[in-house]
């Protein structure tokens, strides 16, 4: 069966002063009507190059997909006119960004920004629009719907004006949504909140969703399956449950050893030292050896395939090869066995 959105060696370059970066450098995963993918890595990894290029909105220039496809709904979306870019994320692909601020218009009221696109793709009447908006309010968990619908973006707080925002993205009934950071401007207990309240969504809509984070506590919590990236590519890949039982990539296990144990358990968070590398000039090796405790002569010459675990569970690194030593790995990654 074909996949709702199937990325394949996606590679995005973005022209600069200092040369070009090649922010995404062969990126591939797909996802499945009705789950939720979470893209999890550090800070300018690529995550949001990612997510741009399947919305077709890489700023070109200085942006350019030079290789790779992305395919949703069996369309090629990187042969996609303007228009047809334009259509498809009006009514089947539905966004929700970090800061729900600059997703709205300031000087619009909710309820008509939420109308506006009922009226522009899927034909509603003006009033007939509104009624739909204020369901809309309603579903995303808005108090006093009728009335909210009638104010400003500033007269919510910062937890409302995401569920408005939720509430766009969804009114013309998306197949997919993609979500980058989408609780990260949001404090613990409305983060909390926000991720239920998409999680009920999705099961009623049997809706996918990419959701991009930095957190793994998120992943865990939001996704069935999670997309490893560093420096531009791919990883480590799998269900999340796989990841976090019996994670293979030694950025996984840094990335674990960072992040506070989901049981409560105290123990000593141990950042990943160092930073990534320059992605102007990208190593021929794989991108992690210079950060990584366990790094072979290899490493640093050869780019490692990708080996093939249970359940679609994929992780590229050199670890794997039948030649390497044996290595513990939740000792590695800092679980208890
Ligand atoms: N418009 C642009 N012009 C030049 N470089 C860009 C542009 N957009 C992204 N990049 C570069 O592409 C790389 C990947 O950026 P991206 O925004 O995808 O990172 P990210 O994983 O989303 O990080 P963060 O967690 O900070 O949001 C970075 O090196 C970034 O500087
Ligand atoms: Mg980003």
């Amino acid at each position: 069966m074909e996949h709702l959105l199937q990325v394949e060696n996606l590679k995005v370059n973005f022209k600069t002063f200092g040369g070009e970066v090649k922010a995404v450098r062969g990126v591939t995963f797909h996802v499945d009507k009705g789950e939720t993918v979470a893209i999890v890595g550090e800070s300018g990894c690529g995550k949001s190059v990612t997510a741009q290029a399947i919305m077709g909105l890489i700023p070109s220039p200085p942006g350019r997909i030079v290789d790779g496809s992305i395919r949703f709904n069996g369309q090629e979306i990187t042969a996609m006119s303007k228009e047809e870019l334009h259509r498809i994320r009006g009514t089947q692909i539905g966004m929700v960004f970090q800061d729900p601020m600059t997703a709205l218009n300031p000087t619009m009221k909710v309820g008509s920004q939420i109308a506006e696109g009922l009226i522009r793709h899927r034909n509603l009447g003006k009033q007939e629009a509104k009624q739909k908006a204020v369901e809309m309010l309603k579903l995303v968990g808005i108090p006093d719907a009728a009335k909210r619908a009638e104010q400003y973006p500033h007269e919510f707080s910062g937890g409302m004006r995401q569920r408005v925002v939720i509430a766009i993205a969804l009114a013309c009934s998306p197949e997919l949504v993609i979500a980058d950071e989408p609780t990260t401007a949001l404090d613990v207990t409305v983060q909390a909140q926000i991720l239920d309240l998409m999680r009920d969504l999705q099961q009623q809509n049997n809706l996918a969703i990419v959701l991009i984070t930095h957190d793994l506590g998120v992943v865990a919590e939001a996704a069935q399956r999670a997309v490893v990236m560093y420096a531009g590519i791919v990883v480590e890949t799998g269900p999340v449950e796989e990841i976090f039982a019996r994670p293979k990539h030694p950025y996984t296990w840094g990335l674990m050893k960072s992040m506070p144990r989901i049981d409560g358990a105290k123990e000593r968070l141990v950042p990943i030292e160092g930073a990534p590398p320059d992605l102007f000039n990208p190593p021929h090796g794989c991108p992690f050896a210079a950060r990584c405790d366990y790094a072979m002569e290899i490493c640093q010459r050869q780019m490692p395939e990708a080996t093939d675990f249970a359940d679609g569970h994929k992780a590229a690194c050199w670890l794997h090869d039948e030649r390497a030593p044996k290595i513990d790995e939740l000792v590695a990654a800092g679980r208890q066995v």
